[in-house]
């Protein structure tokens, strides 16, 4: 079972920072999870909350700030001092960091009302423009279905993960419709018959976020394919 990083290596770096995408590199992970939405003028970043105030020393709502705006705050010192300078990361930075740091990547669209299929496209093309076919293909995932079916048109060569807090009665069908390649599951709310059901489907099971070392064991007895986590541990 591998482990992604959550957010880049949320656990011991501030999320979704540079900083957190070189602990996941140095933590032996193999990939990251990250999280991408627009600025208000459009510019494709790396923050996972809605507003700036929880992760940033900025406030107020990502999609009404223009880029310069939000490049120019702090997002490390937060989470530690020793962070202080840690910058919010465009979506270009974060795939060039991964691609000179040999790590695959898992990019979940998060949109802000209105700019669904949008926000998927600009974060697609940009990434199209930069990922080289030699590298093993990001994985597009999203809560958001206009997300995947932009992203489906855009990038039909990369997986797709659908995202959901619970399994959804139709996932059979949403799935198709997607053409996923993977459910990513909240494994709070998971269970073995699920994970088996959606295997024998013919789908990969990927469960977030796992910090306790028992419950990745388990989720890997019943045939999980990966988690995401904010700690390296061990599988
Ligand atoms: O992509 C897996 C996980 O990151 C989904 O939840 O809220 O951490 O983005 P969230
Ligand atoms: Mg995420």
């Amino acid at each position: 079972m591998m482990v992604i990083g959550h957010r880049g290596l949320a656990g011991l770096a501030p999320e979704n920072t540079l900083a957190s995408f070189r602990a996941a590199a140095a933590h032996g992970l193999a990939m990251v999870e990250f999280d991408v939405r627009l600025s208000r003028d459009g510019v494709p970043l790396v923050l996972h909350d809605d507003t700036l105030d929880r992760t940033t020393n900025g406030t107020g709502p990502v999609a009404e700030r223009d880029w310069t705006g939000i490049a120019g705050l702090d997002a490390g010192w937060w989470f530690a001092p020793a962070f202080a300078g840690e910058t919010v990361p465009s979506l270009e930075q974060v795939l060039r960091l991964c691609l000179d740091l040999g790590l695959a990547v898992n990019m979940e669209i998060k949109p802000d009302a209105g700019r669904e299929t949008r926000t998927a496209e600009i974060a697609l093309a940009l990434a199209l423009s930069l990922w080289p076919d030699s590298a093993p293909p990001p994985v597009v995932s999203s809560f958001d279905a206009a997300c995947l079916e932009a992203a489906r048109r855009v990038a039909p060569h990369w997986p797709r993960g659908l995202l959901a807090e619970e399994l959804p009665p139709d996932w059979r069908d949403r799935a198709r419709r997607l053409d996923a390649a993977a459910l990513h599951l909240d494994h709070r709310a998971l269970d073995a018959g699920q994970v088996a059901g959606i295997t024998a489907g013919g789908l990969a099971v990927r469960a977030y976020t796992v910090t306790d070392p028992a419950r990745a064991a388990l989720l890997r007895e019943w045939g999980v394919a990966a988690i995401f986590s904010d700690y390296p541990h061990s599988s």
